[in-house]
């Protein structure tokens, strides 16, 4: 399996901020995600009881929103939107038709959401929503946004004016059912599926528009499985809060699974939520009991062939081996460290949006030493699914 490319020697440790001159676009982290779906209320649900995610703020009829409802849940730094519409006169009812549930909105946390808008739609992004003050009783938002790939848009916040819950307009979601939280953190990266020929496109957006870097690339040679295969190029922001790797399909002897997301989504959307925990074993289990389906575990040689891989990199697992097989979880190491993750099985009927699950121990890298074993284990749920 060929190692991961650096591309770059910056340091994309989070302590270190690129000064306001160089990057014209300073993202302080993610801010929110927006999911669209057919049912707010058990979407939120299925987050809390299955992810460990908190009851946080609410807007729908009973605060004088009309025409939609939206439900956010929150685990440490990461929050979720969940939004459905009210009536069939609703534009959002287009995009749950033709997508089924999915990420809509990845939200960016900025200090001027007027000059990001600006900055952005100058450097050639269309326009989603032009900078919009929102106020009540505790401050303004302001807020704007740009599209990016498919029908997904970036929308920027500025909220240092700003000390109610979440946004104007929402109230603090209080419920009685309150499930324990399962050690998700924050967001680490989110990766966007774009179509045949267009992630060097869309590289390039990123580049030219938000200012990103390309921070590492994987080809089909290195991505690929005796059926399929992808390509995939990392987007890093300056101070490397915001990465968000991009994929296309590749060709192969059969589909590729970025394809078949591609055929599912009907488009361009995100893949997959990528959020981080220190304690990886300890969050799997709790999702495991509280039914979250995970991809199937790699077989016993991919284990067997762990101690060697890490021992290449002068790197000891302080983790069981027996603990992380019995749940499923992967182990990919480089020359700072290794990283622990594994994959939810898509979270809506459609095999689109998925979710990992990541600890680094010192790892700056996506897995690539487990992309072999990871997409085996996607083709043989395609094979079930008859879609590879
Ligand atoms: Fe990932």
């Amino acid at each position: 399996m060929a190692e991961e490319r650096k591309l770059k020697s910056v340091d994309y440790g989070l302590e270190k901020i690129f000064a306001g001159a160089q990057d014209f676009l300073p993202l302080l982290g993610t801010d929110y995600v927006e999911l669209y779906v057919g049912n707010a209320k058990q979407a939120a649900h299925f987050y809390k009881t299955a992810f460990g995610f908190q009851s946080y703020a609410y807007k729908g009829l009973e605060t004088g929103s009309r025409d939609e409802v939206s439900y956010v849940v929150k685990q440490d730094k990461i929050c979720l939107v969940l939004t459905t519409p009210l009536s069939s006169k609703s534009p959002i009812n287009e995009h749950i038709a033709k997508h089924g549930d999915g990420v809509k909105v990845i939200a960016l946390w900025v200090d001027d959401a007027k000059s990001a808008w600006e900055e952005t739609t100058k450097r050639g992004a269309k326009s989603y929503m032009e900078p919009t003050v929102e106020k009540d009783e505790h401050g303004e938002v302001v807020r704007s946004g740009i599209y990016t790939y498919g029908e997904t848009v970036h929308i920027f916040v500025e909220r240092k004016n700003y000390d109610g819950v979440f946004l104007p307009g929402f109230v603090e979601w209080k419920s009685e059912y309150n499930p324990d939280n399962l050690g998700l953190k924050y967001i680490d990266h989110m990766v966007g599926n774009v179509g045949w020929g267009e992630m060097n496109d869309w590289v390039k957006w990123y580049e030219d528009v938000m200012g990103f870097e390309n921070f590492l690339s994987f080809d089909d040679k290195q991505i690929h499985t005796e059926y399929s295969a992808l390509m995939s190029k990392v987007m890093s922001n300056g101070n490397g809060r915001i990465k968000f790797p991009i994929n296309e399909p590749a060709e192969g002897k059969k589909k590729s699974q970025i394809e078949e997301y591609l055929d599912f989504y009907e488009g361009p959307g995100c893949q997959h939520i990528a959020v981080a925990t220190d304690d990886i074993i300890a969050t799997v289990k709790g999702m495991r009991a509280r039914g979250v389906e995970f991809l199937t575990t790699p077989p016993d040689t991919y284990y067997n062939a762990a101690p060697q891989r890490l021992a290449e990199h002068n790197h000891e697992l302080a983790e069981d081996l027996a603990t992380l097989k019995s749940l499923g979880i992967m182990i990919d190491a480089d020359e700072e460290g290794y990283l622990l993750q594994i994959f939810t099985r898509p979270v809506e009927d459609r095999p689109t949006l998925f979710f990992e699950i990541i600890q680094r121990m010192g790892a700056r890298g996506f897995g690539a030493g487990n992309f072999k074993a990871l997409f085996e284990s996607i083709e043989r749920e395609q094979e079930l699914r008859g879609t590879l």
